[in-house]
């Protein structure tokens, strides 16, 4: 039977949660579908850093390197750990590690989910750059503690990055309404975003079929909240798409429904599925964390590892429950009731 590795990282908060939930889901739809997940569980986490005073041991992003693809339930508890110590000592070193340099994170209403706008009528897709620009951890601070202190964060744009994720972007866009909406700031920033501006339509050349736009940043968020039916496939760099994504979260119901996939395209490492919510520190362990977000997340790997049927079947379920009102109000479902029954309607 065809086997496929996946390294699982519940992480912190809900994160052990919801990635409980999700490998149920998973391997119901694996054992449909004909093929196994074998799953190997890593406990990197704030509760492992505080064991061992690293968030993963120094050969981490080597043993992750020979599975078909890792699952993250979520990284952060910033009470115990400084979130800019626990999220650069384990997602962003496997983001960039294994050159995932697309984070794909759809944003659509399913249905009987009531986002907080009327419009019902959106479907749209962010691609984040996922490696460079403005988390590049280039910088530094001197002079720390007096009056003098300095700190300087700065954004990295190379041509291959800008290129390699506008042309993603083009890619997706083609499969979908062949609409492209390039998110910049270049009226602001005259040197990235310029450059970002005109890498886009060099780019765009190879794809006449696609209509382009370029927004601001400023101004696309306002579109994403008063005509969202307006926009297909997003590309943005990874501050802006980390902040568009939380406006996608947020119309399509909040961020239980946010799904996402850090995706190395070329296939030269392995991709990582996780949903967007973090780990929710407050409500972890109560069982009332909504798993949708999670399980969408598994779907979007089985897809990734070419098991689009399961990976169907996975949505399907998760539309067919919230469509009979399970999982479409925050706090109303406990996480075992909402995967119970997804697990039910894929059976
Ligand atoms: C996300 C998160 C992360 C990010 C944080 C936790 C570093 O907000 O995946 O959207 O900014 O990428
Ligand atoms: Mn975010």
């Amino acid at each position: 039977m065809k086997t496929y590795d996946i390294a699982l990282i519940p992480g912190d908060g809900i994160g052990k949660d919801v990635t409980g939930a999700a490998w149920q889901v998973m391997q119901a739809a694996a054992k449909r579908g004909g093929f196994a997940l074998d799953g190997t569980r890593f406990p990197w986490s704030c509760a492992y850093y505080l064991e061992t005073g690293a968030m993963m041991p120094p050969d981490g992003i080597e043993t992750l390197r020979k599975f078909d693809a890792i699952y993250l339930g979520a990284v952060g508890w910033s009470a115990e750990v400084p979130d800019s110590v626990s999220l650069h000592g384990l997602l962003l070193p496997i983001r960039k590690g294994f050159t995932q340099y697309a984070n794909i994170r759809p944003h659509r209403l399913l249905p009987g989910v009531q986002g907080p706008l009327r419009s019902d009528g959106f479907d749209i897709l962010c691609i984040r750059e996922n490696t460079e620009g403005e988390y590049s951890g280039a910088g530094g601070r001197i002079h720390c503690g007096t009056a003098n202190e300095v700190a300087i964060e700065t954004a990295i744009f190379t041509r291959a990055g800008v290129e390699r994720i506008i042309r993603f972007g083009f890619e997706q866009a083609r499969a979908r309404r062949k609409k492209l909406a390039s998110v910049t700031k270049s009226n602001a920033q005259k040197h990235s975003m310029v450059f970002w501006d005109e890498v886009t339509r060099e780019v765009a050349k190879d794809y006449a079929d696609v209509e382009v736009s370029h927004y601001h940043i400023d101004a696309i968020a306002a579109r994403m909240v008063l005509a969202p039916e307006s926009l297909d496939v997003i590309v943005a760099s990874n501050l802006f798409g980390d902040i568009l994504t939380d406006i996608g979260a947020a119309i399509q119901g909040g961020l239980g429904y946010a799904a996402s996939a850090n995706i190395n395209p070329d296939r030269s490492a392995p991709s990582m599925f996780e949903p967007v919510h973090g780990s929710a520190p407050d409500i972890a362990q109560l069982g009332v964390a909504n798993p949708i977000a999670a399980i969408w997340s598994g779907a979007m790997m089985l897809e990734h590892l070419g098991e689009g049927h399961a990976a169907a079947e996975v949505m399907s379920a998760i539309e067919s429950i919230t469509a009979r009102g399970i999982g479409t109000i925050a706090g109303k479902d406990r996480t075992e009731t909402i995967t119970q029954a997804v697990l039910a309607a894929l059976s």
